[in-house]
């Protein structure tokens, strides 16, 4: 009989469903106050002294300046660049992904405090699903001994076919139910187990019209389904022959599965997502469809793969994925069906979004699953085809831009009517707010003004998010295949990813030199006529770059020194002149956005001129008004470490990084 490989497991069993009321608070007090943060934290997170407190680069966003930190005294860590803060439980909790009760029990451990112990119902609960445990994990080792047996020739040349050997087998547990009725229950009875249990535990069927229960599984291939523990708790049967249905056969919902909050292989990715070491930079978890499917990306070298199990995703799904990782990437056949699925689930996870709380999704080559890519084109294949992400925000404009044509005035009312609704149903407010600045920006982007505009804008931000953990992660550039009937790149997503995704890229800050800033001079300097209309906002930008500051200022002269000239527009460009401004355009042009420097040229077009110069402006009004908020943020939280404090401040860096990101398109010249 192959040899059960049971994962070192110490804490006691407890389900990831936690019962209430399990930890007195003073218990919980109790570890918190042997275990100092910086002790939990140390182990993962290199920690700094700074003066009171501890200091470090945050684990959950790779970023190169530290702003982690950890607060002995308060018994809490504070990561500004998520905007997370916690105890340790939750830290252990966020970087290992074990639910409440095994941090819980983790930690107690090591502080050496005990844990209270059940109540007896608890306790006769606990005793009988143990009892299940037991039964199923036998089950399991009786279907994998099976399929080493004579009478398991035929699953394993099926195996062999589908390019599952004996390697896989082994670490997927993979085994053979036979063809008899009494097969499994004959072997299980001769091990004391009872016929009740067994009907408890979902290997017979039974019922009031079933005279003798018999075997669920009957010449199956099996698959075991274990907890997040690595526990068998259930069992899928796929049938060998083309002609037997249904395909796969699962357990029945029993004490131990319920499959709506339960992912196959969830236990082995959220090792590889964790175990990798590396706690800053881990792998996304990747939710496919079927059994099969997994082991092939396991193959394929994604170990992180895990599936629904027959069921559509759900929120215990989500907030499972969640626990593990900030944004798990669902891979989705690239039929109709596949799509239908794939909007389903951005419905399921759009109310329950959070900040750095997402999902992407890959759409497969049509009628292909991993398994078919797998052995079609190796695991390059694969690979290649999970590189091409569509963040949740680009499935959703594709949906509800694909749905008609964007034409006249109407058809984009229905449009933003439609997508303020759907944004609507974001629960949280922040990200909430987020998805509405988004959408307003992209369908401003399809008025008939912002014609071609659109197109400079949303194009060609593909390249910024790679450097993920495995090269191949990158995002958008899956062209073509989102694209709305006839409608061209106009706003067509699945290439387009632009404010809301940059937000989320956590090493992102606006560039030392202020090309914003540089734009906004450079253009009054090349085009002082627009001074005269646009003075009295110039007057009122902050400015944070010396040079363009000064170069503001010499204009703001020449507004004043001119304000009375009759030829107001001649009188100003003989006093920019005059003022040495133009000698300081070469200068400017270098440090200002490439892309924006036609704007320069005496011919260009009045209109665009003026339309890239408000453009800016506003960003640079807000941008300011934004580093006064931060300003005054920063002043409140370093005065009172309050939770209504820390969310002002991570409120205003997230909304400054949504800026920065409408920035830095800017920057580079697609406005
Ligand atoms: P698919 O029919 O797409 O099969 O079902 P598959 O995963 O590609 O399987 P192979 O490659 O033909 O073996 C996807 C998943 O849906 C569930 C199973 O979990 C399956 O892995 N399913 C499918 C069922 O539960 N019952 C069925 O009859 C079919
Ligand atoms: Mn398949």
């Amino acid at each position: 009989m192959p040899v059960f490989q049971a994962e070192a497991v110490v804490v006691s069993a407890i389900n990831f469903c936690d019962r209430p009321m399990r930890f007195p608070p003073s218990i919980l007090d109790e570890i918190r106050a042997r275990l100092p943060v910086s002790a939990v934290v140390g182990r993962r997170v290199r920690l700094m002294k700074a003066g009171r407190e501890w200091k470090g680069l945050s684990p959950f966003n790779a970023e190169k300046t530290a702003s982690f930190f950890v607060n002995d005294d308060k018994q809490r860590y504070f990561d500004f660049s998520s905007g997370r803060n916690g105890d340790i439980f939750n830290f252990v909790m966020e970087t290992e992904g074990l639910s409440f009760g095994e941090a819980v029990e983790r930690l107690a451990a090591e502080a050496g405090v005990s844990l209270p112990r059940e109540t007896p119902e608890d306790a006769r609960r606990e005793e009988k699903r143990q009892g299940l445990h037991e039964i199923v994990e036998l089950a399991a080792r009786w279907f994998e001994y099976e399929l080493t047996t004579e009478r398991g020739a035929r699953a394993r040349d099926y195996l062999d076919r589908r390019g599952l050997g004996p390697d896989v087998r082994r670490r997927f547990r993979l085994g053979y139910a036979p063809a008899g009725r009494h097969e499994l229950q004959n072997a299980l009875a001769a091990k004391g187990v009872s016929v009740e249990a067994m009907i408890d535990a979902g290997l017979l069927i039974a019922g009031q019209d079933i005279p003798t229960p018999y075997d669920r599984f009957r010449d199956r291939v099996i698959f075991p389904i274990c907890d997040a523990r690595g526990r068998p708790v259930a069992f899928g049967g796929r049938a060998m022959a083309a002609d037997v249905q249904p395909k796969y056969l699962n357990s029945p919902e029993t004490p131990l599965f319920h499959k709506g909050a339960l992912l196959y292989n969830f236990h082995n990715a959220r090792k590889a997502v964790h175990g990798g070491g590396d706690a800053r930079a881990p792998f996304p978890i990747i939710v496919a469809e079927g059994y099969v499917d997994v082991i092939a990306l396991d193959m394929a070298g994604a170990p992180q793969a895990v599936a629904t199990l027959g069921t559509a995703m759900t929120p215990d799904h989500l907030a499972l994925l969640w626990r593990s990782v900030d944004a798990p990437v669902l891979c989705f056949d690239g039929d109709r069906a596949g799509r239908r699925a794939a909007f389903r689930a951005l419905d399921v996870a759009l109310p329950l979004l959070a900040p750095g709380k997402s999902v992407n999704f890959v759409l497969l080559p049509e009628g292909q699953d991993p398994d078919d890519l797998l052995r079609a084109g190796g695991p390059e294949a694969v690979l290649a085809a999970l590189g091409v992400q569509v963040p949740l925000i680009d499935m959703l404009w594709t949906r509800e831009t694909e749905a008609g044509a964007l034409d006249t005035p109407d058809q984009r009312a229905a449009l933003e009517h439609r997508l303020r609704d759907v944004v609507f149903r974001i629960q949280d407010e922040t990200v909430r707010r987020h998805y509405r600045a988004e959408i307003d920006m992209r369908v401003a982007a399809l008025m008939p003004g912002a014609q071609g505009r659109d197109e400079r804008a949303f194009s060609g931000r593909r390249g910024n998010w790679q450097g993920n953990p495995q090269g191949g992660w990158r995002q958008g550039s899956g062209g073509g295949r989102f694209q709305s009937g006839g409608r061209g790149g106009r706003g067509a997503a699945g290439q387009i990813s632009p404010g809301a995704s940059l937000a989320a890229h956590p090493g992102f800050a606006a560039s030392a030199e202020f090309p914003r800033e540089m734009l906004i001079v450079a253009l009054l300097i090349a085009h002082p006529d627009l001074l005269a209309d646009h003075g009295e906002e110039l007057a009122a930008l902050e400015f944070r770059g010396p040079e363009a500051r000064r170069a503001a200022a010499g204009l703001l002269d020449c507004i004043a020194a001119h304000g009375a000239d009759q030829d107001y527009s001649v009188a100003l460009r003989r006093a920019v002149q005059d003022a040495g401004l133009l000698a300081r355009l070469d200068g400017l042009r270098k440090r200002m956005a490439a892309g924006a420097a036609w704007a320069l040229a005496p011919e260009a077009d009045r209109i665009d001129v003026e339309g890239m110069l408000r453009q800016a402006m506003t960003l640079q009004s807000r941008s300011g008004a934004l580093h006064s908020e931060l300003a005054a943020a920063e002043r409140a939280f370093a005065e009172e470490e309050s939770e209504a404090n820390f969310s002002w401040l991570c409120d205003v860096k997230a909304r400054l990084t949504t800026l920065e990101g409408a920035e830095a398109q800017a920057d580079e010249g697609r406005w």
